[in-house]
Order: structure tokens, then sequence, then C-alpha cells
């Protein structure tokens, strides 16, 4: 028996680890999703039996309740909420660590160091998801919590949680344990309230890791090699996630922790500037007569649900006009990782005309046309070239470097970071204002009309 299981849990090891390098290619994702099912089936089938359940039915019971709340929950959620599906998935891991370590501990466990890691990392990554479920989902203000003494209370809460996990490794006492287990659950909480608007991804990827790395704890503290193979593949997945996102944005663990946010009235010009203003008709014919184009989506294309006019302007282009058409991504544009691949690739844009910033970064210089739809900071050159900016050092798309860039937004008002863009003014910008999808959908019939 031992030896099917192994096989079992080496067999999803493999799958799970190829899911993951499917996943990472938009036409193959879909497929694995399926090898990451296949993985965890196997897995499942190989924990269920290599231990004597006592109550069986009491087990099956429960593990059809969580599966037909998971395949709801699967089916149900919208594009928008996955962050907040993301962070109760993230929270139930941790508990789940908790309740191991704890089970084990009144099992008079001797990995005392394996069950102290699995209850710290997995009790911070349970209350700190609750808080970011119960934000996102807007039970309360999804802006940072401040409150006096704030982070002096952090710090002495977190060394009292260092010297009590060091202290149960050498005294071994449940009653430390146990205190242990509920300080962080508190600590956990108080971190992620200062926590806010479009830094919350950023923390939902930290506690996605976390999850991961309690789970490697009780998989050492149980001795099972499948829990500690997931279970760094999702802490460092989780861990270079979020260093991407906060390397893209500019901000750092201790800014994000904080809720210190970027002085948006730092770059405030307070000179009046023209920007040009142009019609969707005007942009229908500049762009049927142009050789080449690069989309830009970002935020607002999101909020407006553009992506399906801006599929049907793209297809007119290449069909009616032979304009050849490509999409910029930016690695932080709209609100969540993926955010736009996922919109593009739900209205059925063609994965090859989508690029990632540095594969096309050097083709504005040869674009006649950008359509920049509801993005802004992406695009802010003051990222390359002030270095009193905010933005300074975040790699933006060079879309300046066009002939001709449209901007899709409703006024000349400031993106996520609250600095101005100068790009607005330049003179060969042309703003198009309105909603995203107005505009767009404005623009394709126009196309169709010409
Ligand atoms: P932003 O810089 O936030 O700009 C979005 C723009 O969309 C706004 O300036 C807004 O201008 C416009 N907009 C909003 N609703 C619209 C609508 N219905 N129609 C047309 N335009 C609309 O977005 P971005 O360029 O995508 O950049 C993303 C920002 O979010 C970055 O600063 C990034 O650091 C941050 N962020 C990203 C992530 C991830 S993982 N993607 C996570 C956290 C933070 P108007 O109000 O004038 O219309």
């Amino acid at each position: 028996m031992t030896n099917i299981v192994n096989i079992l849990y080496l067999v999803a090891c493999f799958l799970i680890i190829l899911s993951i390098r499917t996943l990472a290619v938009p036409r193959s994702a879909r497929f694995g999703n399926i090898l990451g099912m296949v993985g965890m089936l196997m897995a499942f089938v190989g924990a269920f039996i290599s231990v004597n359940l006592p109550n069986f039915w009491v087990v099956i019971s429960i593990i059809v309740v969580g599966g037909v709340v998971g395949v709801y929950a699967g089916l149900k959620v919208k594009i928008a909420s996955l962050p907040q599906m993301i962070a109760v998935f993230n929270g139930f891991g941790g508990l789940a660590a908790v309740c191991i370590a704890l089970s084990e501990v009144i099992d008079f466990s001797k990995n005392y160091f394996d069950n102290m890691i699995g209850l710290v990392i997995g009790g911070l990554a349970f209350s700190g998801s609750m808080v970011a479920f119960v934000k996102l989902q807007g039970f309360i203000s999804g802006k940072s919590v401040h409150f006096p003494l704030q982070q002096a209370l952090n710090l002495l809460l977190l060394m009292i949680v260092l010297v009590l996990g060091s202290s149960y490794i050498v005294t071994q006492d449940i009653g430390v344990f146990l205190v242990l287990g509920v300080l962080v659950l508190f600590l956990g909480v108080l971190l992620v309230l200062p926590v806010g608007g479009a830094d919350m991804p950023v923390i939902i990827s930290i506690l996605n890791a976390c999850s991961g790395w309690a789970t490697v704890g009780i998989g050492m503290s149980l001795d099972i090699m499948l829990l500690v193979i997931v279970g760094s593949i999702v802490g460092a997945g989780g861990s270079i996630l979020a260093y991407i996102m906060m390397k893209s944005m500019k901000r750092s663990f201790f800014n994000i922790l904080t809720g210190n946010f970027i002085n948006s009235n730092l770059l405030k010009d307070e000179n009046v500037k023209m920007a040009q203003t142009g019609s969707p008709e005007e942009a229908a014919f500049i762009m049927e007569n142009a050789t080449k184009i690069i989309i830009v989506p970002g935020y607002g294309m999101a909020v407006a649900q553009a992506q399906y006019a801006v599929k049907a302007m793209t297809d007119l282009l290449q069909n009616k006009y032979g304009v050849e058409v490509k999409f910029a991504i930016h690695p932080v544009a709209g609100r969540m990782p993926g955010h736009m691949n996922v919109l593009l690739a739900e209205a059925n844009v063609d994965y090859s005309e989508v690029f990632e910033m540095n594969d096309i970064n050097n083709e504005f210089s040869s674009t006649d046309v950008v359509y920049v739809i509801g993005a802004n900071d992406i695009t802010n050159p003051e990222a390359k070239n002030n270095p009193q900016s905010p933005l300074y050092g975040m790699p933006v798309l060079d879309v300046e470097k066009a002939k001709t860039i449209f901007f899709v937004k409703r006024s000349l008002g400031v993106g996520y970071s609250g600095v101005e863009n100068p790009l607005f003014y330049a003179p060969n910008t042309i703003m198009l204002y309105g909603d995203a999808k107005d505009v767009t959908e404005k623009i394709v019939k126009s196309l169709e009309l010409n």
C-alpha cells in the first residue's frame, strides 16, 4: 500500500509542476488547469487510502460538502471577485495548517519546529486572508485602517511571537503553543488592516505564499513529501509574484504593510495646459489609414468592460483595412496580475497578437497609432525622465515614441498612483474623452461605415 501511495504522490507532484508550466502560456492554460485537477485528485486518493479512517462517513460527508461549495464558488465567481476568492482559499489553507499543527501537538508529536512553523505562518495566512476578504468584499472599507501606535504595536507583537515561538521549541509547553496561536491570529489581522487600495493584490500574493510555507512546515511534520513539494511551489510562486508586482509598482514591502502611499499632490503642476481633443470619427479615419497600430489596455478598459468593442475594432482594422494590430500588456496594467490578459482572452483576442512589455517596447517608434484605452500610469514618461516623480524607476511602455497617441478616458484625471501624466499634453497626443466602451463602439461604427 505504501508503494502505491508514494507512486500516486510522485505522479501528483509531476502533474502539478507540469500544470504550472502549462498555465504560463494562454493557449495551453486550460489544459494546465486539467493537469492540476488530475494531480490534486491523485494526491487526494493517495492521502485517502494511506490512513485508516475511524469515521469514514463523517469524512466523506465533509469532502462532499467542501467539494460542492468549491465547485459552486468556482462556477459563480466573477473575474473582478477573483482576488477575494483567492484570499478565502489561502485563508482555508492556513487554517488547515493550524488545525493539523494543533492536532499534532495534542498527539505528542516531537516535530516541534515544524509544528510551530505550521501554526505561525498558517495562522498569519488565515487571519490576514480573512481581513483581506472582508475588505475586498466591501464589508469594511478597502482603504488603509490606521490608529495611533499601530506600527509600534505590530512590531511588539511580532517580537513576542518570535520569542514565544523559540521558547516553545525549547520548553515544548503546550500552553505556550496555544498562546502563540492566539497572538499570531491577532497579528495577522493587525498586519493586513493598514494595507489598502491597489496594494491588496500584493498582500494576497504574500498571504498565498504564507499558506504555501505553512504547508511545507506541516508536510515536514507529517513526513509527507507531497505537501513539502506543493507547499514550496505555492510559497515560492506567491513570493515571486509579490516581488514582481512590488517592483513593477515601485512599492516596498514596508510601504505596503504600513499603508504608506505615494503623495499624489507632489507633482501637481499649477500651470494651465491644453490637451488636444478628437472625436471617435476622426480617430477611426486616422486608424484606418495607419499601417501599424498598438493597443494599450488599462484599468479603465476593465471598468468599462470595453474588451468586446476593442476586439470588434481590431477585427475591422485587420480584415477591412489591412492594418497590423498588436496589443501591449504592462505587467501591472489593471488591478490584478494578468487582468488584461484575462479580459482579452474573454473577448477571443488572438494570443499571437498580445505581447508583454519587454517584447514590444522597441516597436513603438515604428508604430503609426497607439490606442491607449483606460490606461494611465503604465504610460507615464515621468517614470523614466523625472527623478522627482513618485513613479520614477517603474518600467513603462514607450508609447510616446509612436507617431500618434490616442488616450481614451473620461478626463485628464490621474490613475492609481495619483500622478499627473504629461503625455496628455504632448503634440502627438489626442484625447478621446468618454467611457472606454462608448468611444470604442463609436469608432467601430465609423469603421463599418467608411
Ligand atoms: P491607472 O493608471 O489606474 O489609470 C486608469 C485610468 O482609467 C484612469 O486614469 C481613468 O481616467 C481611466 N478610466 C477609469 N474608468 C474609465 C472608463 N469607464 N472609461 C475610460 N477610462 C476610464 O491604470 P493602469 O494604467 O492600468 O495602471 C495600473 C495602476 O494600478 C498602476 O499604477 C499599478 O501600479 C496599479 N496596480 C496594479 C496592480 C496589478 S497587479 N495590475 C495591482 C495593484 C496596483 P478617467 O478617470 O479620466 O476616466
